[in-house]
């Protein structure tokens, strides 16, 4: 049987891409959809505007769509392949869901501006990725701008970062003296010539590096110097190509171009296309399950609740991770041990929803949940009953205690605040010692907060007020067997427990992280939490 899909899973290839506001995602994103054939100009993957919108703008978004814009999947085919792409939203809309879209991919690209380095947003997310040893590809954007000096470039990769990089092409300048890149498996350098933007008709012409004459011609003699010093000093100086490092996670194959006058895109997509893995296996309680070898098997990584009061339903986003789903068939809800049909499976591509029939491992479905599903829940087929390893809690980064404005309302205001933290939109922490008196909210991006707001205001009726706190850093304890009463941290250093009771500890900066540790000897710290 597994033959009979065998050939459809392996074809598959699920990233996310990952990077800093305006690094260049959305046109790095557009231009493959562009070469898949999937759109027909680049410009229309998702509008300017619904990225960039303010708050007041983002409800009346959820609203009128229902369903959040801000999470698309997009599929495409591409030579053979077809690929799966994970948007990791930024700006304001960073928020949990963002962290745990990494955890539906099998690889991530991570996009650069080639004059700004490493930035904020791409250090967390990369954080996650290596978490989970996928494997990452970096782009380095906007060539065709003023960059960066590129050994520095891939300097700050290498020591911010702590991944091991590998140039598969190098540039020659950048900004007006952008010539184009040298590719060092072909011997070669490609030129650049300004494109009309969002077209692929780019023409790339090569010229050999032992063709130094006919180079020099175009380039001049000074790039061409400047080139081969830097292409002797590379050799000597970077890691060599090994597949398996990047596999594990180790090194990071790096192209640098320009998303947006379309130059080294298409090399960059076939490159990675054969470098990046097939759907991986997944880690559950049985053992390993092999994509190919299983039948169909998914799990939950995030929710998204419906902003519309009218409708309360929500729709949960599964990556399947092996076998084939059918939209017919019956499966099996593992942590509420029911059998059932998927309602309304559907495939979100760009802004537009399709209900689709089948699908296979590495593919991401939406499916209609009426409220049952939880973040890593589990749906295999009925006679099955594994579990696939749970989603990690991300550490929140800003926090507010919250207080309901009617305290007769307190009822509500639980209800609400704990819903909302199972759906995973926020995480609720309370005292030390305490009960629920205090709630205090942690959410990775400020936007929560007004969704928090919101949904608490529509959906169950209970004004809030929201008191900032100032702490920046949460932490959870390892040690299993800790005295929290003993344990000494800085002043500015607060106690503080989940819902299950298991102690955590807020900062305000990362200075107190590293003397709390260094206080309190065998203490172990962790950023992300188990569920
Ligand atoms: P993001 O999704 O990572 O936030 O970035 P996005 O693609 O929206 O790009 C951010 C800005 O950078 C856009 O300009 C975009 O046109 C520009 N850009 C992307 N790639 C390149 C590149 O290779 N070279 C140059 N020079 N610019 C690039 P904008 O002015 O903010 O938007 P727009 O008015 O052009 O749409």
């Amino acid at each position: 049987m597994a033959e009979n899909y065998a050939s459809e899973i392996n074809r598959r290839r699920t990233f996310a891409i990952i990077s800093h506001p305006d690094a260049g995602k959305t046109t790095l994103t557009e231009k493959f959809l562009l070469y898949g054939g999937a759109i027909n100009l680049a410009g229309s993957v998702k509008g300017k505007a619904t990225a960039r919108h303010a708050v007041s703008d983002w409800m009346e978004i959820e609203k009128e769509r229902g369903i959040s814009v801000t999470s698309s999947v997009l599929q495409f085919e591409y030579d053979g392949f077809c690929i799966n792409i994970l948007d990791t939203p930024g700006h304001q809309d960073f928020s949990e869901d963002t962290y745990r879209t990494l955890m539906a991919a099998d690889s991530a690209v991570m996009v650069i501006d080639a004059s700004k380095g490493v930035e904020a947003q791409t250090r967390k997310l990369f954080k996650v990725c290596v978490m989970r040893k996928i494997p990452i590809f970096t782009f380095i954007n906007k060539m065709d701008r003023d960059a960066n000096d590129t050994f520095e470039l891939l300097d700050e990769i290498e020591k911010e970062l702590g991944i091991a990089t590998c140039p598969v092409n190098w540039p020659i300048g950048s900004g007006k003296g952008f010539k184009g890149v040298y590719d060092r498996e072909k011997n070669s350098v490609f030129l650049y010539s300004d494109t009309e933007k969002g077209t692929k008709e780019g023409e790339t012409t090569a010229v050999s590096l032992d063709d130094s004459e006919k180079l020099i011609s175009i380039i001049g003699e000074e790039a061409y110097g400047k080139l081969t010093d830097e292409i002797e000093l590379l050799d000597g100086a970077s890691a060599e190509f090994n597949l398996e490092e990047v596999r594990s996670g180790d090194l990071t194959p790096v192209f640098f171009g320009s998303a947006l006058t379309n130059f080294g895109v298409e090399d960059f997509l076939q490159h990675f296309l054969q470098m990046t893995t097939t759907p991986l296996a997944r880690k559950a309680d049985v053992g390993m399950i092999d994509p190919v070898e299983n039948e169909f098997s998914a799990f939950v990584f995030k929710i998204q609740a419906n902003m519309n009061k009218a409708h309360r339903d929500r729709v949960a986003f599964m990556r399947i991770c092996s076998g084939k789903f059918d939209a017919s068939m019956e499966v099996r809800h593992v942590q509420g041990d029911k059998v059932m049909r998927l309602s309304q499976p559907q495939q979100i591509m760009a802004d537009e929803r399709k209900i689709l029939n089948e699908a296979y491992a590495g593919d991401i479905i939406g499916v209609f949940d009426p409220g049952i599903f939880s973040i890593g829940d589990t749906l295999c087929m009925p006679k099955q009953k594994i579990q696939y390893e749970g989603i990690p809690t991300f550490a929140p980064e800003h926090f507010a205690r919250v207080r309901q404005v009617d305290t007769m309302k307190r009822k509500q205001f639980i209800k609400g605040v704990t819903q909302i933290a199972q759906e995973g939109a926020i995480q609720i922490f309370q005292e030390f010692n305490t009960g629920l008196e205090e709630v205090i909210v942690g959410v990775v991006g400020v936007l929560q907060f007004d969704v928090l707001k919101y949904r608490l205001n529509n959906e169950y009726n209970v004004e809030i007020r929201l008191e900032p706190l100032p702490y920046e850093h949460i932490r959870w304890i390892e040690n299993k067997d800790i005295d929290m009463k003993k344990l000494t941290g800085t002043s500015d250093m607060k106690k503080i427990q989940d819902l299950k009771g298991n102690p955590l500890l807020l900062f305000v900066n990362s200075w107190s992280v590293g003397m709390t540790l260094e206080r309190n000897e065998g203490l172990i710290l962790s950023e992300f939490g188990r569920n």
